[in-house]
């Protein structure tokens, strides 16, 4: 814990050990569809979110986006844009929004909300984990979207 909270302080993030939870999916404050804070104050890892990227279980955004990364797999999805140079299109705020909730970008799209759970004003501990991603993993494929920048 001492050495999370170091880090965060190196980040220049104003997390204390009381706010070290993850922040609960109905708490997730919006701005023009963009979320500033990190959900979980920890990092994202992009190997990790490559793998949340593909996985069928998890993300599938491979299911709808493709991108060069990607380019020898024949499953992949053209149902939404290319993935390619994301990082220069949206902000690290605008990613995580875009990934916890698509809708608040883009109002009617098809693409799902990942950071959503069923309308409970308040998440009890035993509805948690009932959202598509975790906070972590939603921090992992942003990390990982960070990576896709034209050269
Ligand atoms: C069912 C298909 C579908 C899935 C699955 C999906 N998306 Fe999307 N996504 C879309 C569509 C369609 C759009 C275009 C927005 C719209 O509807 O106008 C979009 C837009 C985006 C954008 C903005 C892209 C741009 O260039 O403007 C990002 C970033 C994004 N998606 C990331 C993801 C990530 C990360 C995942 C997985 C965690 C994911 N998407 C899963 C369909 C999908």
């Amino acid at each position: 814990m001492k050495r999370f909270i170091l880090f965060a302080a190196a980040m220049g993030i104003g997390v204390t050990a009381a706010t070290a939870e993850p922040v609960s999916p109905m708490q997730v404050v919006f701005t023009d569809g963009a979320v500033e804070e990190s959900l979980t104050g920890v990092a994202g890892d992009p190997v990790a979110g490559r793998d949340v990227f593909a996985n069928r279980k998890l993300g599938n955004c491979l299911a709808c986006h493709m991108n060069e990364d990607w380019s020898e797999q024949s499953f992949h999805g053209e149902v939404g844009p290319p993935m390619d140079g994301v990082a220069e299109r949206w902000s690290t705020a605008e990613l995580r929004g875009i990934v916890a909730n698509s809708k608040e970008m883009f109002p009617n799209t098809i693409m799902p909300s990942f950071y959503r759970n069923a309308g409970y004003t308040r998440t009890l501990k035993k509805f948690e984990g009932k959202t598509i991603l975790s906070a972590q993993q939603v921090e992992d494929v942003v990390a990982y979207l960070q990576t896709l920048t034209y050269e």
